[in-house]
């Protein structure tokens, strides 16, 4: 099964991957956690991806595009994955499905989270990562049993650079303009499911589970 995950950044794609993951056995495949990765690591890439991320900019399409051809030729992937995050503007999209062309296989489903811009600046200043495991928190709605600290290493909890406010507000910018056209895109293939994305994260889990799983029941809005 082929997931692609698109919504705004805080529109729950992470926290859904990873139900996604649990319940089918497809990895997740997270370029903004590839990315931040990097830049932990030092590497090349990360020393790229440092400035731009900070920024709320994308990186560039040929970067991207590799690191996911990169990714899916991984034997973790025969059986299918969740991209988060992946494509993100028109060449990306059109760059996934000539690799997947390529490897005679398709997106079985592109689910479209849909959540208010100030529930989104709401859930993305009260985010904290552990930067050790990737465990995402929300101070309020999911905290962690000890206050700032990683519920499964015990390592203090961070806010990522680029969940501030003014960084925030970029990032929706850029989602307007370069990935929210990916929805008509996608429409137009017959692939897009949109789901209200504002909700508990388990009941929003059923509604995509229900989209992407047709034995499971009918689909919502398509
Ligand atoms: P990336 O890491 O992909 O960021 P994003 O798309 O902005 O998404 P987020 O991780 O912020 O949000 P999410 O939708 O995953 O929400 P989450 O589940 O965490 O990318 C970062 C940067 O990398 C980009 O800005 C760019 O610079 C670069 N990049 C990455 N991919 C690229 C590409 N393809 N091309 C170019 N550049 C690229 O949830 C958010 C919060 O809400 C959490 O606290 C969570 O607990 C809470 N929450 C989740 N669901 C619910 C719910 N139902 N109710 C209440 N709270 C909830």
């Amino acid at each position: 099964m082929n997931i692609v995950l698109l919504g705004p950044p805080g529109a729950g794609k992470g926290t859904q991957a990873k139900k996604l993951f649990a319940e089918f056995a497809i990895p997740h495949i997270s370029t903004g956690d590839i990315l931040r990765a990097a830049v932990q690591q030092g590497t090349e890439l990360g020393r790229k991806a440092q400035p731009l991320m900070s920024a709320g900019k994308l990186l560039p399409d040929d970067i991207m595009i590799g690191i996911i051809e990169e990714r899916l030729k991984q034997p973790d992937c025969s059986n299918g994955f969740v991209l988060d995050g992946f494509p993100r503007t028109i060449p990306q999209a059109e760059a996934l499905d000539k690799m997947l062309r390529k490897n005679k296989c398709e997106i079985d489903r592109v689910i479209s989270l849909e959540v208010p811009e100030e529930v989104l600046v709401e859930r993305l200043s009260s985010r904290r990562i552990c930067p050790k495991d990737g465990a995402v928190y929300h101070v309020l709605q999911n905290p962690p049993v000890r206050a700032g600290f990683c519920d499964q290493c015990s390592t203090g909890l961070i806010q990522r650079d680029d969940d501030k406010e003014d960084k925030v507000r970029e990032r929706l910018r850029v989602y307007a303009a370069s990935t929210e056209p990916l929805k008509a895109f996608y429409r137009k293939k017959g692939l897009l499911t949109e789901i209200n994305g504002v909700g508990s994260p388990e009941g929003i889990h059923v509604e995509i589970r229900r989209a992407v799983d047709p034995a499971s029941g009918q689909s919502a809005r398509t």
